[in-house]
């Protein structure tokens, strides 16, 4: 048997498929610039908040003379690119297994929690139906380090009130397996394994997944 008491999860690209969204809007403000954005180099951006992403994407483009200002004018134009992509979404954007997974979680009185670095969150739970589902929702707005850091992690399971021992985090970026060990938890990561091999265990997706995934942290 394993001692996981509560579940938290990334939210893009792991609940819902916004991570593509991310990259389009990145990749069309690195085009607007003259430059491009490939999908190996997005990965880095994937788990951290939206100026460490600009600054990355700044990096790859070799602008360095930019101010603070303009700055914000680029990533609030990469938001409302964003927005207006993840207004649009409805529950059939959930990604297939996961609602069948939380309902398993909560049938066996799991604690769940979302633990993003995303200030969209809340914008995405409710287009989903989702705003009062977790039992703690930890997002952008609430944290002052984003992953790898484990802020968005403890937080979770101090709201949950569970050890983060306790916990297991679902996670699609590398720099979000980073965290939840930074954290003291296990990693399960939802995606490739070349990007996540420091995970604990790694599924392809949610289909067919079911509580039993937790004997594969045994040995951990
Ligand atoms: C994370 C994404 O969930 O949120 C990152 O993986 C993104 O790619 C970050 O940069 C911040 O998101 P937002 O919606 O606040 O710009
Ligand atoms: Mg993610």
């Amino acid at each position: 048997m394993n001692n996981i008491e509560a579940v938290i999860f990334d939210l893009d690209g792991v609940i819902v498929d916004t991570a593509i969204f991310h990259y389009q809007a990145w990749k069309r403000l690195a085009n607007e610039m003259g430059f491009d954005l490939t999908i190996h180099q997005n990965e880095h951006l994937k788990g951290i908040s939206r100026f460490e992403s600009l600054d990355i994407v700044l990096e790859i483009g070799k602008i360095n003379h930019l101010t603070k200002k303009e700055k914000e004018v680029l990533a609030t134009r990469k938001n409302e690119w964003y927005k207006e992509n993840i207004l649009k979404m409805t529950p059939n954007d959930i990604l297939p297994g996961v609602k069948m997974f939380l309902q398993k979680l909560k049938s066996a009185n799991y604690k769940i929690a979302i633990g993003s670095s995303s200030k969209n969150a809340g914008i995405i739970l409710e287009r989903i139906g989702y705003q009062n589902y977790f039992d703690a929702v930890v997002d952008g707005n609430k944290i002052a380090f984003s992953k790898p850091d484990p802020e968005v992690f403890m937080k979770a399971a101090n709201e949950l009130k569970v050890n983060p021992r306790n916990c297991v985090v679902f996670e699609d970026a590398a720099a979000g397996i980073e965290a939840a060990h930074n954290a003291g938890m296990k990693a399960i990561g939802v995606g490739e394994h070349d990007v996540l091999c420091k995970a604990d265990a790694i599924i392809s997706d949610f289909k067919n997944v079911d509580i039993s995934v937790f004997n594969k942290l045994i040995k951990y």
